[in-house]
Protein backbone atom coordinates (compact mmCIF):
# COMPACT_ATOMS: atom_id res chain seq x y z
CA UNK A 1 0.00 0.00 0.00
CA UNK A 2 1.78 3.29 -0.92
CA UNK A 3 1.88 5.93 1.54
CA UNK A 4 -1.07 8.03 -0.28
CA UNK A 5 -3.32 5.18 0.01
CA UNK A 6 -2.63 4.55 3.57
CA UNK A 7 -3.63 8.53 4.25
CA UNK A 8 -7.20 8.18 5.22
CA UNK A 9 -7.96 12.07 4.69
CA UNK A 10 -7.11 11.25 0.85
CA UNK A 11 -10.24 12.70 -0.68
CA UNK A 12 -11.91 10.26 -3.16
CA UNK A 13 -11.75 12.88 -5.32
CA UNK A 14 -8.59 13.53 -5.38
CA UNK A 15 -6.81 12.39 -8.68
CA UNK A 16 -6.91 15.66 -10.24
CA UNK A 17 -5.14 17.82 -7.59
CA UNK A 18 -1.59 17.57 -6.91
CA UNK A 19 -2.09 19.31 -3.77
CA UNK A 20 -4.19 18.51 -0.36
CA UNK A 21 -6.77 20.49 0.61
CA UNK A 22 -5.98 23.48 2.69
CA UNK A 23 -7.83 23.01 6.17
CA UNK A 24 -9.51 26.22 5.98
CA UNK A 25 -10.76 24.90 3.02
CA UNK A 26 -11.85 21.34 4.88
CA UNK A 27 -13.72 23.32 7.43
CA UNK A 28 -15.38 25.63 5.22
CA UNK A 29 -16.95 23.05 2.86
CA UNK A 30 -17.81 20.76 5.16
CA UNK A 31 -21.32 19.48 5.76
CA UNK A 32 -21.09 16.20 7.63
CA UNK A 33 -21.77 18.21 10.66
CA UNK A 34 -25.26 18.33 9.95
CA UNK A 35 -25.77 16.27 6.96
CA UNK A 36 -25.21 12.87 9.13
CA UNK A 37 -28.32 12.81 9.86
CA UNK A 38 -29.31 11.66 7.02
CA UNK A 39 -27.15 8.40 7.43
CA UNK A 40 -30.04 5.85 7.38
CA UNK A 41 -31.13 7.05 4.13
CA UNK A 42 -27.75 7.15 2.44
CA UNK A 43 -27.53 3.78 3.27
CA UNK A 44 -30.96 2.89 2.01
CA UNK A 45 -29.79 4.01 -1.44
CA UNK A 46 -27.13 2.92 -1.56
CA UNK A 47 -28.56 -0.46 -0.77
CA UNK A 48 -31.09 -0.66 -3.70
CA UNK A 49 -28.08 1.17 -6.03
CA UNK A 50 -25.40 -1.73 -5.14
CA UNK A 51 -28.32 -4.51 -5.83
CA UNK A 52 -29.68 -2.79 -9.08
CA UNK A 53 -25.61 -2.78 -9.80
CA UNK A 54 -25.35 -6.26 -9.78
CA UNK A 55 -28.64 -7.45 -11.65
CA UNK A 56 -27.21 -5.41 -14.34
CA UNK A 57 -23.94 -7.27 -14.07
CA UNK A 58 -22.22 -3.52 -13.26
CA UNK A 59 -20.99 -5.49 -10.08
CA UNK A 60 -20.89 -9.24 -9.10
CA UNK A 61 -22.81 -11.03 -6.62
CA UNK A 62 -19.83 -11.43 -4.15
CA UNK A 63 -19.09 -7.38 -4.76
CA UNK A 64 -22.77 -6.55 -3.75
CA UNK A 65 -22.62 -8.72 -0.54
CA UNK A 66 -20.00 -7.32 0.36
CA UNK A 67 -21.47 -4.07 -0.17
CA UNK A 68 -24.56 -4.81 1.92
CA UNK A 69 -22.46 -6.40 4.64
CA UNK A 70 -20.41 -3.14 5.17
CA UNK A 71 -23.07 -1.12 5.18
CA UNK A 72 -24.89 -3.29 7.48
CA UNK A 73 -21.36 -2.62 9.85
CA UNK A 74 -21.26 0.79 9.06
CA UNK A 75 -24.90 1.56 9.94
CA UNK A 76 -24.67 -0.65 13.17
CA UNK A 77 -21.55 1.54 14.31
CA UNK A 78 -23.29 5.01 13.38
CA UNK A 79 -26.38 3.79 15.85
CA UNK A 80 -24.15 2.78 18.44
CA UNK A 81 -22.48 5.72 18.75
CA UNK A 82 -18.89 4.72 17.69
CA UNK A 83 -18.86 5.19 13.99
CA UNK A 84 -15.97 8.47 13.39
CA UNK A 85 -17.41 10.71 11.14
CA UNK A 86 -14.40 12.43 9.44
CA UNK A 87 -14.67 16.05 8.30
CA UNK A 88 -12.17 16.14 6.26
CA UNK A 89 -14.19 13.52 4.05
CA UNK A 90 -16.80 16.29 3.66
CA UNK A 91 -19.95 14.73 3.47
CA UNK A 92 -22.16 11.52 4.97
CA UNK A 93 -21.66 10.12 1.19
CA UNK A 94 -17.86 10.29 1.49
CA UNK A 95 -17.94 9.07 4.78
CA UNK A 96 -19.54 6.37 4.41
CA UNK A 97 -17.91 5.54 0.82
CA UNK A 98 -14.72 5.68 2.33
CA UNK A 99 -15.47 3.44 5.34
CA UNK A 100 -16.82 0.88 3.28
CA UNK A 101 -13.95 0.92 1.02
CA UNK A 102 -11.57 0.82 4.15
CA UNK A 103 -13.38 -2.17 5.11
CA UNK A 104 -13.99 -4.41 1.69
CA UNK A 105 -11.38 -2.87 -0.66
CA UNK A 106 -12.15 -2.66 -4.61
CA UNK A 107 -15.85 -3.83 -3.85
CA UNK A 108 -16.54 -0.25 -1.75
CA UNK A 109 -15.03 1.69 -4.86
CA UNK A 110 -17.29 0.02 -6.87
CA UNK A 111 -20.69 1.09 -4.81
CA UNK A 112 -20.55 4.86 -6.94
CA UNK A 113 -20.57 3.65 -10.17
CA UNK A 114 -22.96 5.21 -12.65
CA UNK A 115 -23.80 7.60 -9.18
CA UNK A 116 -22.81 11.68 -8.81
CA UNK A 117 -22.85 13.03 -5.54
CA UNK A 118 -25.67 15.07 -6.91
CA UNK A 119 -28.19 12.41 -7.61
CA UNK A 120 -27.31 11.03 -4.57
CA UNK A 121 -27.90 14.22 -2.32
CA UNK A 122 -30.87 14.54 -3.79
CA UNK A 123 -32.28 11.03 -3.24
CA UNK A 124 -31.29 11.28 0.36
CA UNK A 125 -33.03 13.96 0.92
CA UNK A 126 -36.16 12.80 -0.69
CA UNK A 127 -35.89 10.03 1.08
CA UNK A 128 -35.27 11.97 4.50
CA UNK A 129 -38.23 14.21 3.94
CA UNK A 130 -40.68 11.59 2.64
CA UNK A 131 -40.44 9.79 6.29
CA UNK A 132 -40.23 13.52 8.09
CA UNK A 133 -43.66 13.87 5.85
CA UNK A 134 -45.03 10.85 7.54
CA UNK A 135 -43.75 12.25 11.38
CA UNK A 136 -45.49 15.71 10.73
CA UNK A 137 -48.64 14.01 9.38
CA UNK A 138 -49.08 11.99 13.18
CA UNK A 139 -48.13 15.11 15.08
CA UNK A 140 -50.30 17.42 12.86
CA UNK A 141 -53.48 14.76 13.48
CA UNK A 142 -52.89 14.57 17.58
CA UNK A 143 -52.73 18.50 17.43
CA UNK A 144 -56.14 17.78 15.68
CA UNK A 145 -57.16 15.45 18.37
CA UNK A 146 -56.33 17.61 21.29
CA UNK A 147 -59.17 20.19 19.45
CA UNK A 148 -61.73 17.53 18.84
CA UNK A 149 -61.71 16.19 22.28
CA UNK A 150 -61.84 20.18 23.66
CA UNK A 151 -64.70 20.90 21.23
CA UNK A 152 -66.54 17.91 22.18
CA UNK A 153 -66.21 18.47 26.08
CA UNK A 154 -67.23 21.91 25.70
CA UNK A 155 -69.75 21.20 23.65
CA UNK A 156 -72.68 24.28 24.20
CA UNK A 157 -70.29 26.92 25.55
CA UNK A 158 -70.71 30.64 23.89
CA UNK A 159 -67.95 33.43 23.89
CA UNK A 160 -68.16 35.93 21.93
CA UNK A 161 -66.38 35.53 18.28
CA UNK A 162 -64.33 38.93 17.10
CA UNK A 163 -63.77 40.88 14.45
CA UNK A 164 -60.89 43.59 14.11
CA UNK A 165 -60.28 42.27 18.09
CA UNK A 166 -64.01 43.89 19.11
CA UNK A 167 -66.89 41.94 20.04
CA UNK A 168 -68.94 40.61 17.08
CA UNK A 169 -71.27 38.02 17.26
CA UNK A 170 -71.66 35.36 19.91
CA UNK A 171 -70.36 31.49 18.56
CA UNK A 172 -69.58 28.01 20.39
CA UNK A 173 -66.40 27.69 21.86
CA UNK A 174 -66.36 24.65 20.14
CA UNK A 175 -67.17 26.14 16.34
CA UNK A 176 -63.99 28.30 17.19
CA UNK A 177 -61.71 25.16 18.24
CA UNK A 178 -62.82 23.19 15.44
CA UNK A 179 -61.69 26.36 13.24
CA UNK A 180 -58.21 25.07 14.04
CA UNK A 181 -59.17 21.44 13.48
CA UNK A 182 -59.16 22.69 9.87
CA UNK A 183 -56.38 24.87 9.55
CA UNK A 184 -54.43 21.89 10.46
CA UNK A 185 -56.44 19.59 8.55
CA UNK A 186 -55.29 21.76 5.17
CA UNK A 187 -51.82 21.68 6.67
CA UNK A 188 -51.52 17.88 6.28
CA UNK A 189 -53.74 18.12 2.92
CA UNK A 190 -50.35 20.57 1.81
CA UNK A 191 -47.54 18.14 3.33
CA UNK A 192 -49.37 15.31 1.90
CA UNK A 193 -49.41 16.66 -1.92
CA UNK A 194 -46.06 18.07 -1.36
CA UNK A 195 -44.74 14.84 -0.38
CA UNK A 196 -46.35 12.80 -3.32
CA UNK A 197 -44.87 15.42 -5.62
CA UNK A 198 -41.47 14.35 -4.25
CA UNK A 199 -41.48 11.23 -4.45
CA UNK A 200 -39.61 10.27 -7.68
CA UNK A 201 -36.53 8.67 -7.95
CA UNK A 202 -33.74 11.14 -8.98
CA UNK A 203 -31.17 8.05 -9.29
CA UNK A 204 -29.31 8.03 -12.32
CA UNK A 205 -29.32 11.58 -13.58
CA UNK A 206 -25.81 11.02 -12.09
CA UNK A 207 -23.51 14.25 -12.27
CA UNK A 208 -26.32 16.01 -14.59
CA UNK A 209 -26.81 14.15 -17.98
CA UNK A 210 -27.35 10.74 -16.94
CA UNK A 211 -25.07 7.81 -17.44
CA UNK A 212 -24.20 5.67 -20.39
CA UNK A 213 -23.85 2.49 -18.22
CA UNK A 214 -26.60 0.33 -18.33
CA UNK A 215 -28.12 1.15 -15.54
CA UNK A 216 -32.09 0.60 -14.57
CA UNK A 217 -33.64 3.54 -12.85
CA UNK A 218 -37.19 2.19 -12.47
CA UNK A 219 -36.34 -0.70 -10.62
CA UNK A 220 -34.04 1.44 -8.37
CA UNK A 221 -37.06 3.48 -7.51
CA UNK A 222 -39.82 0.45 -7.24
CA UNK A 223 -37.15 -1.25 -4.55
CA UNK A 224 -37.79 2.47 -2.69
CA UNK A 225 -40.79 2.62 -2.95
CA UNK A 226 -41.16 5.72 -5.27
CA UNK A 227 -43.93 6.42 -7.66
CA UNK A 228 -41.54 6.59 -10.74
CA UNK A 229 -38.23 8.59 -12.06
CA UNK A 230 -37.76 12.15 -12.33
CA UNK A 231 -37.60 13.04 -15.66
CA UNK A 232 -34.81 15.01 -16.88
CA UNK A 233 -31.44 14.58 -15.54
CA UNK A 234 -30.64 18.25 -16.01
CA UNK A 235 -33.77 19.50 -13.96
CA UNK A 236 -32.95 16.58 -11.47
CA UNK A 237 -29.63 17.34 -10.68
CA UNK A 238 -30.36 21.10 -9.42
CA UNK A 239 -33.83 20.69 -8.28
CA UNK A 240 -34.47 21.56 -4.64
CA UNK A 241 -38.58 21.88 -5.33
CA UNK A 242 -39.73 19.80 -2.67
CA UNK A 243 -37.68 21.18 0.10
CA UNK A 244 -39.00 24.27 -1.06
CA UNK A 245 -42.56 23.43 -0.73
CA UNK A 246 -41.98 21.39 2.56
CA UNK A 247 -40.94 24.43 4.14
CA UNK A 248 -43.49 26.67 2.72
CA UNK A 249 -46.09 23.92 4.21
CA UNK A 250 -44.22 24.14 7.75
CA UNK A 251 -44.03 27.79 7.47
CA UNK A 252 -47.94 27.97 7.15
CA UNK A 253 -48.14 25.20 9.86
CA UNK A 254 -45.94 27.61 11.95
CA UNK A 255 -48.06 30.43 11.37
CA UNK A 256 -51.18 28.47 12.37
CA UNK A 257 -49.81 27.19 15.76
CA UNK A 258 -48.57 31.14 16.39
CA UNK A 259 -52.21 32.40 15.83
CA UNK A 260 -52.79 30.13 18.02
CA UNK A 261 -50.51 30.66 20.82
CA UNK A 262 -51.15 34.55 20.11
CA UNK A 263 -55.17 33.78 21.06
CA UNK A 264 -53.19 31.45 24.33
CA UNK A 265 -51.66 34.13 25.64
CA UNK A 266 -54.37 37.33 25.10
CA UNK A 267 -56.73 34.83 26.62
CA UNK A 268 -54.58 33.99 29.51
CA UNK A 269 -54.37 37.23 30.59
CA UNK A 270 -56.45 39.21 33.30
CA UNK A 271 -58.26 41.24 31.05
CA UNK A 272 -59.64 37.88 29.30
CA UNK A 273 -59.26 34.89 31.55
CA UNK A 274 -60.65 32.77 29.36
CA UNK A 275 -58.20 30.16 29.49
CA UNK A 276 -56.40 28.82 32.79
CA UNK A 277 -52.83 27.23 31.66
CA UNK A 278 -51.84 24.89 33.65
CA UNK A 279 -48.99 25.58 36.33
CA UNK A 280 -46.67 23.08 34.92
CA UNK A 281 -46.94 24.35 30.82
CA UNK A 282 -46.36 28.11 33.00
CA UNK A 283 -43.29 29.93 33.80
CA UNK A 284 -42.61 32.48 36.44
CA UNK A 285 -40.62 35.60 36.51
CA UNK A 286 -37.20 35.98 38.32
CA UNK A 287 -38.79 39.63 39.96
CA UNK A 288 -42.16 39.57 40.37
CA UNK A 289 -43.37 36.92 42.76
CA UNK A 290 -47.20 37.03 41.44
CA UNK A 291 -46.49 36.28 37.91
CA UNK A 292 -47.91 33.04 36.04
CA UNK A 293 -46.19 33.71 31.86
CA UNK A 294 -47.19 32.13 29.16
CA UNK A 295 -44.04 31.19 27.78
CA UNK A 296 -44.90 28.07 25.38
CA UNK A 297 -47.16 29.86 23.30
CA UNK A 298 -44.81 33.06 23.10
CA UNK A 299 -41.93 30.81 22.39
CA UNK A 300 -43.62 29.29 19.49
CA UNK A 301 -45.31 32.69 18.21
CA UNK A 302 -41.27 33.72 18.32
CA UNK A 303 -40.09 30.90 16.70
CA UNK A 304 -42.41 32.14 13.70
CA UNK A 305 -39.88 34.10 12.33
CA UNK A 306 -37.00 31.64 12.32
CA UNK A 307 -38.97 28.46 10.09
CA UNK A 308 -39.79 31.93 7.65
CA UNK A 309 -36.47 32.60 7.33
CA UNK A 310 -35.83 29.06 6.71
CA UNK A 311 -37.89 29.23 3.82
CA UNK A 312 -36.34 32.58 2.32
CA UNK A 313 -32.88 31.31 3.23
CA UNK A 314 -33.22 27.97 0.42
CA UNK A 315 -35.55 30.49 -1.94
CA UNK A 316 -32.32 33.03 -1.70
CA UNK A 317 -30.47 29.70 -2.46
CA UNK A 318 -31.92 28.52 -5.25
CA UNK A 319 -32.55 32.29 -6.84
CA UNK A 320 -30.10 33.18 -9.66
CA UNK A 321 -28.53 29.46 -9.56
CA UNK A 322 -27.55 28.41 -13.42
CA UNK A 323 -28.56 24.54 -13.88
CA UNK A 324 -27.33 22.26 -12.58
CA UNK A 325 -26.22 21.20 -9.58
CA UNK A 326 -23.78 23.88 -7.80
CA UNK A 327 -22.54 23.95 -4.40
CA UNK A 328 -24.48 26.61 -3.15
CA UNK A 329 -27.51 23.66 -2.83
CA UNK A 330 -25.80 22.43 -0.11
CA UNK A 331 -26.78 25.03 1.92
CA UNK A 332 -30.16 23.30 1.68
CA UNK A 333 -29.95 21.17 4.26
CA UNK A 334 -29.38 23.93 7.54
CA UNK A 335 -32.52 25.76 6.84
CA UNK A 336 -34.73 22.39 5.85
CA UNK A 337 -33.69 20.61 9.50
CA UNK A 338 -33.99 23.95 11.37
CA UNK A 339 -37.40 24.23 10.27
CA UNK A 340 -38.39 20.78 10.16
CA UNK A 341 -37.79 20.44 14.27
CA UNK A 342 -38.75 23.50 15.13
CA UNK A 343 -42.62 22.85 13.97
CA UNK A 344 -42.54 19.07 14.68
CA UNK A 345 -41.26 20.56 18.85
CA UNK A 346 -43.88 22.73 18.36
CA UNK A 347 -46.96 20.81 17.58
CA UNK A 348 -45.37 18.21 20.28
CA UNK A 349 -45.69 20.79 22.85
CA UNK A 350 -49.08 22.80 21.35
CA UNK A 351 -50.76 18.90 21.86
CA UNK A 352 -49.61 18.83 25.20
CA UNK A 353 -50.63 22.54 26.17
CA UNK A 354 -53.76 22.22 24.88
CA UNK A 355 -54.74 18.99 26.96
CA UNK A 356 -53.22 21.01 30.12
CA UNK A 357 -55.61 24.12 29.55
CA UNK A 358 -58.89 25.03 31.12
CA UNK A 359 -61.23 26.89 29.56
CA UNK A 360 -63.24 29.32 31.52
CA UNK A 361 -66.56 29.23 30.20
CA UNK A 362 -68.10 31.12 32.98
CA UNK A 363 -65.86 33.98 32.13
CA UNK A 364 -66.69 33.73 28.14
CA UNK A 365 -70.31 33.42 29.05
CA UNK A 366 -69.66 37.21 30.56
CA UNK A 367 -68.68 38.48 28.10
CA UNK A 368 -71.15 37.66 25.78
CA UNK A 369 -72.90 40.35 27.86
CA UNK A 370 -72.34 44.02 26.44
CA UNK A 371 -71.14 44.63 23.21
CA UNK A 372 -74.74 44.18 21.15
CA UNK A 373 -73.33 41.09 19.84
CA UNK A 374 -77.06 40.76 18.58
CA UNK A 375 -77.74 43.23 16.58
CA UNK A 376 -76.80 41.01 13.30
CA UNK A 377 -79.91 39.19 14.75
CA UNK A 378 -82.00 41.71 14.96
CA UNK A 379 -80.94 43.38 11.32
CA UNK A 380 -82.10 39.59 9.91
CA UNK A 381 -84.97 38.92 12.12
CA UNK A 382 -86.27 42.70 10.18
CA UNK A 383 -85.12 41.75 6.81
CA UNK A 384 -87.38 38.14 7.61
CA UNK A 385 -90.12 40.57 7.68
CA UNK A 386 -88.88 41.53 4.28
CA UNK A 387 -87.82 45.01 5.52
CA UNK A 388 -84.45 45.82 2.80
CA UNK A 389 -81.51 44.80 4.67
CA UNK A 390 -79.92 48.31 4.09
CA UNK A 391 -83.25 50.07 6.18
CA UNK A 392 -82.88 47.14 8.68
CA UNK A 393 -79.07 48.04 8.86
CA UNK A 394 -80.07 51.68 9.95
CA UNK A 395 -82.52 50.89 12.42
CA UNK A 396 -80.93 48.81 13.82
CA UNK A 397 -77.87 51.09 14.41
CA UNK A 398 -80.16 53.57 15.91
CA UNK A 399 -81.59 51.20 18.40
CA UNK A 400 -78.02 50.51 19.83
CA UNK A 401 -77.01 54.21 19.70
CA UNK A 402 -80.55 54.64 22.24
CA UNK A 403 -79.30 51.40 24.16
CA UNK A 404 -75.91 53.15 24.19
CA UNK A 405 -77.21 56.37 25.59
CA UNK A 406 -79.02 54.78 28.26
CA UNK A 407 -76.17 51.95 28.81
CA UNK A 408 -78.31 49.49 28.66
CA UNK A 409 -78.89 46.13 26.62
CA UNK A 410 -80.77 45.40 23.82
CA UNK A 411 -82.81 42.90 25.71
CA UNK A 412 -83.53 45.88 28.18
CA UNK A 413 -85.98 47.52 25.82
CA UNK A 414 -89.55 46.78 26.24
CA UNK A 415 -91.02 45.55 23.18
CA UNK A 416 -93.33 49.35 23.02
CA UNK A 417 -89.55 50.73 22.96
CA UNK A 418 -88.85 48.64 20.06
CA UNK A 419 -92.14 49.12 18.25
CA UNK A 420 -91.14 52.59 18.21
CA UNK A 421 -88.56 52.23 15.32
CA UNK A 422 -90.22 49.70 13.31
CA UNK A 423 -93.92 48.28 13.85
CA UNK A 424 -92.86 45.35 11.96
CA UNK A 425 -91.51 44.07 15.86
CA UNK A 426 -93.19 41.20 17.74
CA UNK A 427 -93.05 39.49 21.12
CA UNK A 428 -91.14 36.68 19.06
CA UNK A 429 -88.30 39.02 18.54
CA UNK A 430 -86.87 38.54 22.06
CA UNK A 431 -86.19 34.93 21.28
CA UNK A 432 -83.45 35.83 19.11
CA UNK A 433 -81.92 38.73 20.72
CA UNK A 434 -80.77 36.15 23.28
CA UNK A 435 -76.76 35.09 22.85
CA UNK A 436 -78.23 31.62 22.38
CA UNK A 437 -80.82 32.01 20.33
CA UNK A 438 -79.01 33.77 18.43
CA UNK A 439 -75.82 30.90 18.16
CA UNK A 440 -78.30 28.56 17.42
CA UNK A 441 -80.03 30.49 14.28
CA UNK A 442 -76.78 30.39 12.26
CA UNK A 443 -78.05 27.26 10.76
CA UNK A 444 -76.30 27.85 7.30
CA UNK A 445 -73.55 25.22 6.76
CA UNK A 446 -70.44 25.61 8.35
CA UNK A 447 -72.01 27.54 10.89
CA UNK A 448 -71.90 28.26 14.25
CA UNK A 449 -75.48 26.54 15.78
CA UNK A 450 -74.87 23.76 17.66
CA UNK A 451 -76.56 21.43 14.86
CA UNK A 452 -74.26 22.04 12.59
CA UNK A 453 -71.21 22.51 15.22
CA UNK A 454 -72.38 18.82 16.23
CA UNK A 455 -72.01 17.29 12.61
CA UNK A 456 -68.76 19.48 12.10
CA UNK A 457 -67.21 17.60 15.12
CA UNK A 458 -68.58 14.03 13.95
CA UNK A 459 -66.84 14.45 10.72
CA UNK A 460 -63.65 15.48 12.08
CA UNK A 461 -63.77 12.40 15.21
CA UNK A 462 -64.71 9.96 11.79
CA UNK A 463 -61.90 11.17 10.03
CA UNK A 464 -59.86 10.99 12.84
CA UNK A 465 -60.63 7.58 13.41
CA UNK A 466 -60.14 6.47 9.87
CA UNK A 467 -57.87 9.03 8.13
CA UNK A 468 -53.61 7.84 8.96
N1 LIG B 1 -22.46 17.69 0.29
C1 LIG B 1 -22.98 17.99 -0.98
C2 LIG B 1 -24.32 18.69 -0.88
O1 LIG B 1 -24.89 18.64 0.14
C3 LIG B 1 -23.15 16.74 -1.78
C4 LIG B 1 -23.12 16.95 -3.25
C5 LIG B 1 -21.77 17.39 -3.62
N2 LIG B 1 -21.56 17.39 -5.04
C6 LIG B 1 -20.51 17.96 -5.58
N3 LIG B 1 -20.44 17.91 -6.85
N4 LIG B 1 -19.57 18.55 -4.89
O2 LIG B 1 -24.81 19.27 -1.81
Amino acid sequence: MSAQQADSSKKLWGGRLSESTAASVEAFTESISYDRRLYRHDITGSRAHARMLARQGLISKEERDAILGGLEEIQAEIEAGTFEFKPELEDIHMNIEKSLTDRIGAAGAKLHTARSRNDQVSLDLRLYLRDEARELDHLLAEVQRSFVTLARKYLGAIMPGYTHMQRAQPVLLSHHLLAYYEMFARDRGRISDCARRMNLSPLGAAAMAGTGLPIDRESVAEELGFDGVTANSMDTSGDRDFALELLFALSVVQLHLSRLAEELVLWSSKEFEFVEIGDRYCTGSSIMPQKKNPDIPELIRGKSGRVIGDLMSLMMTVKGLPLTYNRDLQEDKEPVFDALDTVKAGLAITAELLTNTAFRTDRMQQATIGGFMTATDLADYLVLKDMPFREAHGVVGRVVALCQQRDIELTDLTLAELQEFSTVIENDVFEILSVKGSVNSRTSTGGTAEIQVARALERAEQQLGTIE
